[in-house]
């Protein structure tokens, strides 16, 4: 919203991640307006889009956790597949409506995830947009689905669809699911600091505010009809994130005796666990001038900052919801 003076409808089924605290910041902006609602809900978006008459869909509706999709894959089908289905079925619809220069004018912009692609070994290069789709995980097939879907709606029907798949985002607001915040919420806490099998997998980290920034370069400027890889030029094992994340706690908030990095357990590695991600960002760079502005180093420091800074954010977001998780996910695992 601090970019542009359009209105924005935000969309959001307030699940166990979602939370409307992290908007308090828009709550006196007039030009943003919040509707709780499900994108398997046809009609709801058929009548917000004859309302609202958007220029613009931009779709990050998904669960998106791969534990939790392990545990309970019908959820990531139901949103990430029906769901997207619904969403544009109800946007071809409404775009049918449109004149021609606002049918041209028209974008779907499709928010996915490189673990699409599947997984690579150590020497592989890293994923462009024309690797082949070898999803592991229930959630990463049921992104490929959407993936899919969308690409079909270009190709059948000419609607204008974008589609991105970006590695893996970090920074502030980020569910305490995820490796990161986990990590910097149980170090804080005192509690273990899981590390999956041996803690060699790689990832491509992506500052959250720059992901944002890729986002709004395609909106404004991609090919329609084409997919963009967003990663952060960032690879990481994981080990050497949680040790990076220990390393900035015991600078910012030293413990009196010792160092988070005391705190670290081995435990069981994830099922069909994906070795490495790696995404090359080249034709977002070339074409659309986007590059990452954070290092891996400013923006750790940032997000380690941010987590020490809103103790109130972290105690709201751990509710009742989020322990039933820890203990169905943590407890009784064995040490690795
Ligand atoms: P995650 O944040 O779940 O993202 P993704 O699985 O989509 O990449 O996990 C990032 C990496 O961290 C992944 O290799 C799994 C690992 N991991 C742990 O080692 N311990 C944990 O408690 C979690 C949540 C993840």
């Amino acid at each position: 919203m601090a970019q542009s003076d359009e209105s924005v409808l935000n969309y959001d089924k307030l699940t166990y991640a979602g939370n409307l605290n992290n908007l308090t910041s828009l709550r006196n902006d007039e030009r943003h307006l919040f509707v709780q609602g499900d994108i398997c809900d046809g009609e709801k978006l058929a009548a917000l889009f004859a309302e609202h008459q958007p220029r613009a869909i931009l779709h990050f509706a998904a669960e998106s956790h791969v534990d939790r999709s392990i545990h309970g894959p019908a959820a990531f089908v139901t949103t990430n597949v029906n769901g997207t289905f619904t969403l544009l079925e109800a946007a071809r619809a409404y775009w049918n409506t449109l004149d021609a220069d606002k049918k041209a004018a028209f974008r779907f912009l499709h928010v996915s995830t490189d673990e699409v692609y599947g997984t690579l070994s150590a020497e592989d290069p890293p994923f462009t947009e024309t690797t082949a789709y070898a999803p592991n995980s229930p959630y990463s097939a049921s992104k490929a689905a959407s993936d899919h879907l969308v690409r079909a709606y270009h190709h059948t029907y000419g609607m204008p669809v974008l589609t991105t798949n970006c590695s893996n985002n970090y920074g502030a607001y980020h569910f305490p699911e995820k490796l990161i915040p986990l990590i910097i919420t149980n170090a804080r806490a005192g509690k273990d600091l899981p590390v999956y099998g041996d803690g060699q997998q790689v990832r491509d980290w992506l500052y959250v505010t720059d992901h944002c920034a890729a986002i709004r370069r395609v909106l404004e400027s991609g090919r329609v009809g084409e997919t963009y890889n967003v990663g952060g030029w960032n690879e990481q094992t994981n080990l050497s994130v949680v040790h990076t994340i220990c390393d900035l706690l015991d600078e910012l908030q030293a413990k009196p005796t010792g160092s988070y990095r005391d705190q670290i357990k081995h435990i069981t590695d994830r099922p069909g666990h994906d070795r490495r991600y790696a995404i090359d960002a080249r034709k977002i760079e070339r074409e659309l001038g986007w590059k990452p502005a954070e290092t891996f180093e400013t923006g750790l420091r940032k997000t380690v900052e941010w987590y020490l800074a809103n103790d109130a954010w972290v105690a709201q977001v751990q509710s009742g919801d989020y322990m039933k998780w820890v203990d169905l996910q943590y407890s009784n695992k064995e040490q690795a």
